[in-house]
């Protein structure tokens, strides 16, 4: 029996997320980008180097395990250690799901003690921003860094996600300001990121306004909070919220693209429905400089950490085969290049 309801919560997203296969709103949008592809690489394939750097880390190629999960539970302790060991085997970057629970479950922080697992990965804390409007601080944030002794923390923006469920955080007035005065003041990188609707232009340029330069856009056409909210609740007395809004949001190539006017004034991550290598080069392509991956990543560290590894080795070569097709050795030659881009037809 889990006690808390916040700590149930994060069981039963992993329940529903493996009941409902439309949970996953893959529309395909990465697909409808062609890109040019050569006859003529020009490249020794065992030559190319995917490794780069994130907040001044390493990492082997650029994926990021997204914030998923944690909570006082076997399963979210066994999900959120074979994700760690298999971040630090492989040399990628690891988020780990909302710590709020941490505040309510002492317990709980063994979940999120995964820096044992990886002393080198590039490792992320998380909070969900809105609660800076229930009481929320500075010291919740240093807390929730210390827990894993992360590297950066991400602050989530997720309206949609409170607004589908009756009794969700909804007061998200006067967060920018808030969020900014906490990034202005912890040591740690501030990333705000969404969690599968995307941000906007708008968002982003007011963030900027506050100081924050780090962004994951977590755009839609993954997995879709809106539904898994929706099926999550059975308090929902019949409304069907989280399913009209299902598929809202801003897909994640268009939210990318939107913001490349922006250039280097800010630091952007990809994520939200990334599912396989090509799709990350594409990501990059369009200006993301890590590539977010979350629900598919939920099976096989249920499993092992070896699952893990098989997975992300995947993404792998399927990342290091798009590289060697389009001629490029290195990965500052794919970040922001366009001219890979045979052609998008967005409509
Ligand atoms: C099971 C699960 C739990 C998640 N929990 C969190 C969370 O606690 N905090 C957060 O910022 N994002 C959370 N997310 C959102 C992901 O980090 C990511 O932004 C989103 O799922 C889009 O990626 P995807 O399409 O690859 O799943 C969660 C995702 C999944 C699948």
């Amino acid at each position: 029996m889990i006690p808390n309801c916040t700590n149930a919560r994060k069981i039963e997203h992993l329940n529903v997320l493996q009941q409902d296969e439309q949970i996953d709103r893959c529309k395909r949008y990465f697909e409808r980008i062609h890109l040019r592809h050569r006859a003529l690489p020009e490249v020794d394939f065992a030559a190319i180097n995917t490794a780069t750097t994130f907040l001044g880390k390493p990492v082997s190629f650029p994926l990021l395990i997204s914030s998923m999960t944690g909570g006082e539970h076997e399963l979210t302790e066994r999900i959120n250690r074979h994700l760690a060991l298999a971040a630090e085997a492989t040399g990628v970057a690891m988020g780990v799901g909302s710590q709020r629970v941490m505040f309510t479950h002492p317990e709980s922080r063994r979940s999120f003690a995964v820096r044992q697992y990886a002393p080198n990965a590039l490792l992320f804390a998380n909070l969900g921003a809105v609660q800076l409007n229930y009481g929320f601080d500075l010291a919740h944030c240093r807390q929730a860094i210390d827990a894993l002794a992360a590297d950066a923390l991400f602050l989530h923006l997720n309206p949609l996600q409170e607004v589908v469920q009756p009794e969700g955080n909804t007061n998200f007035s006067g967060l920018a300001e808030r969020i900014g005065q906490i990034a202005k003041v912890l040591k740690q990188p501030v990333v705000i990121k969404e969690v599968g609707a995307g941000l906007s232009h708008a968002d982003v340029e007011q963030l900027l306004t506050h100081g924050l330069q780090y962004f994951d856009i977590a755009g839609s056409g993954g997995t879709s909070w809106s539904r898994l909210e929706h099926y999550r609740d059975d308090s929902t007395g019949g409304r069907t919220l989280g399913l009209t809004f299902q598929d809202w949001g801003i897909p994640t190539p268009v939210a990318l693209d939107q913001l490349s006017p922006l250039g280097n004034r800010v630091t952007l991550i990809a994520s939200g429905g990334i599912r396989n290598g090509i799709d990350m080069v594409k990501a990059l392509i369009l200006g993301g400089q890590l590539c977010g991956v979350a629900a598919p990543f939920v099976e096989p560290a249920m499993q092992s950490a070896d699952a893990v590894i098989r997975t992300i080795e995947r993404l792998r070569l399927e990342f290091t085969t798009t590289m060697f097709l389009l001629g490029i050795a290195k990965i500052s030659d794919l970040i922001g290049n366009r001219r890979l881009i045979l052609d998008w037809p967005t409509v």
